[in-house]
């Protein structure tokens, strides 16, 4: 523009009678009239004059030497803040109410609390549980992954939350516990019965294939002697005693032939802690909600009772008529007496 643009008189045009501003373009058969800005336009301008001072006047502005205007209206980003917060604790109180009141069944077919149940439990894992399973759940050696459906103790949300709350072999009086031999430290079996029934573990996710056959019939005689008592008869696992899988080819300590040798010689203990005393019980509510949620969640044995024990099933059916009850068996009279105690600081 500013290569052809010429100066030329000032002039009335001669079509619409206004005068020009002397700016024309293309030897002067362009020229520029010096309209008045349209009204609407200017008034519209003036109001947002008007408006700036108004603001500067009502809300902080200027800066200072001392800091800045303040403003007529007291308003401050930390008031705000207290003011939003307030409005989001107040919301959650609302939930929260809800969330206290209602039974497992019931926040999974509630959508909101559900979703509710899923962030707070999201966020309570980020600061209580990431740090030994990692912040995507997916766990790492001797911390299993809590995102897949193998499951050590079992992933119904009802054997979850009573895994977070008791933890397992934690220091508290429920929690979940057992222990598997040390086979090869203790002398429960020579090291050549070792390799053995490597060989024979090795082959429930592996097959056959390059193991001599003989070294696996021996390592399966084994296995029956001394491992399918925890470990089941074909190594499925047992969830009673928290025993793992041992032929789905997930590991939690690994499944080379060391580090199974390493597992069965000198027998892995993992520890969770007890998280009752050192989180309320709506928290360990969502996060169990937030596991089950991971990829891995099971339906709770009522609905299904699928292979489970009769003896399992049997307390579980009564689950539903009495939620607030969280321990069906009441055998061991010290745990039935530390029951409502444990209650009550949840409030
Ligand atoms: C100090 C480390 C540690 C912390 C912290 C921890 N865990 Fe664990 N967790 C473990 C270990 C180790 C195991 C496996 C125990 C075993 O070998 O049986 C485990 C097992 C579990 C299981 C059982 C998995 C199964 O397959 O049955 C669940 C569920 C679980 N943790 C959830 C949590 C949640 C939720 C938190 C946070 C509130 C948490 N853990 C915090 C170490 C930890
Ligand atoms: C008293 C019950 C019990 C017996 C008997 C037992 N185990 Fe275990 N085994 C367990 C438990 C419980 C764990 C899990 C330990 C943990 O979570 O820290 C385990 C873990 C393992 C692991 C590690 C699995 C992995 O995912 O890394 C291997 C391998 C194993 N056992 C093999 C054997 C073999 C082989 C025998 C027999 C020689 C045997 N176990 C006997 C209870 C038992």
């Amino acid at each position: 523009m500013t290569d052809d643009h010429n100066k030329t008189e000032k002039k009335i045009d001669a079509v619409s009678g206004v005068q020009t501003t002397g700016h024309s373009w293309d030897n002067g058969s362009l020229e520029e009239l010096n309209n008045p800005a349209p009204r609407w336009w200017v008034i519209v301008w003036l109001i947002t004059i008007v408006w700036a001072i108004g603001y500067w006047v009502v809300y902080p502005a200027w800066p200072t030497l001392s800091g800045n205007t303040k403003g007529t209206a007291g308003w401050t980003e930390y008031k705000k803040l207290a003011e939003d917060q307030a409005e989001i604790t107040a919301r959650q109180n609302v939930y929260l109410g809800r969330f206290e009141g209602a039974s497992f069944d019931q926040i999974m077919n509630d959508p909101e609390l559900y979703a509710f149940a899923v962030a707070g439990g999201r966020a309570a894992f980020k600061d209580n549980c990431a740090t030994c399973h990692g912040s995507g759940a997916e766990g790492g050696k001797g911390y299993p992954n809590l995102n897949d459906d193998d499951w050590l103790w079992g992933g119904d949300i009802e054997t979850i939350y009573q895994t977070l709350k008791y933890g397992i072999r934690s220091e508290h009086e429920d929690t979940r516990i057992s222990q598997m031999p040390s086979f090869g430290k203790d002398g429960l079996l020579q090291p050549e019965e070792i390799n053995q029934v490597i060989a024979f573990v090795q082959s429930l996710s592996q097959g056959h294939e390059g193991a001599h056959a003989e070294e696996i019939d021996a390592g399966a005689q084994v296995f029956a002697d001394n491992c399918a008592a925890c470990h089941g008869d074909n190594g499925k696992g047992m969830r009673e005693v928290g025993a793992p899988n041992l032929s789905d080819n997930i590991w939690l300590y690994g499944g080379d032939h060391d580090s199974i040798y390493e597992s069965v010689f000198n027998a892995h203990a993992g520890v969770m802690p007890a998280w009752v005393g050192r989180l309320d019980n709506n928290t360990i509510r969502e996060l169990a909600v937030y596991v089950h949620s991971l990829g891995g969640g099971e339906a709770t044995p009522a609905a299904e009772g699928d292979d489970q024990p009769m003896e399992e099933a049997a307390p579980v059916e009564e689950m539903p008529a009495q939620e607030t009850v969280k321990e069906p068996e009441n055998d061991g009279e010290t745990s039935g007496n530390n029951e409502p105690e444990q209650e009550q600081p949840a409030e």
